[in-house]
């Protein structure tokens, strides 16, 4: 093996996969929440009309998403906003969506707010 076969061995193993999954994890984003939540997650999203009784989540808002833990968001994607006494204009993933797949898109929000998130 050449010394770039071995460089690109590598890359392929090491570096693509982490940026294919954060490309990844946009698409998803954009694909299933951006309609309602926008494609930068402050809550503007196309799908979004004055007659809708609540707001999506600004999730760019370190304040407001600062007084939810990890688990939080995970029990609000899985199983909707009714399951966490929330606006049923939050669909429930659970059936669409991988744990990995919310996981992944935790770590998103957490991108998004630049925020830690309750700790608990
Ligand atoms: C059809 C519109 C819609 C879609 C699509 C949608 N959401 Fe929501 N989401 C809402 C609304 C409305 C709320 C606010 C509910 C409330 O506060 O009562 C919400 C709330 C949330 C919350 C809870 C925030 C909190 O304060 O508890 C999280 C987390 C969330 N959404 C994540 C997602 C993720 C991740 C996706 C994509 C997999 C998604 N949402 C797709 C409408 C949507």
């Amino acid at each position: 093996m050449s010394k770039l076969t071995i460089l690109a061995v590598v890359v392929a193993s090491l570096g693509l996969p982490a940026v294919a999954a954060a490309a990844e994890v946009e698409v998803m984003f954009k694909f299933y929440c951006a309609q309602c939540h926008g494609l930068g997650g402050k809550g503007d999203g196309p799908n979004v009309s004055p007659d809708f009784p609540v707001s999506p989540r600004n999730f760019t808002s370190a304040e407001e998403m600062n007084k939810l833990t990890d688990a939080d968001l995970k029990n609000v994607i899985l199983d909707g906003g009714p399951s966490v006494s929330k606006s049923p204009m939050m669909p429930p993933w659970g059936k669409t969506l991988s744990e990995a797949e919310v996981d992944a898109l935790i770590r998103h929000i957490r991108v998004l707010c630049a925020c830690k998130g309750k700790q608990g």
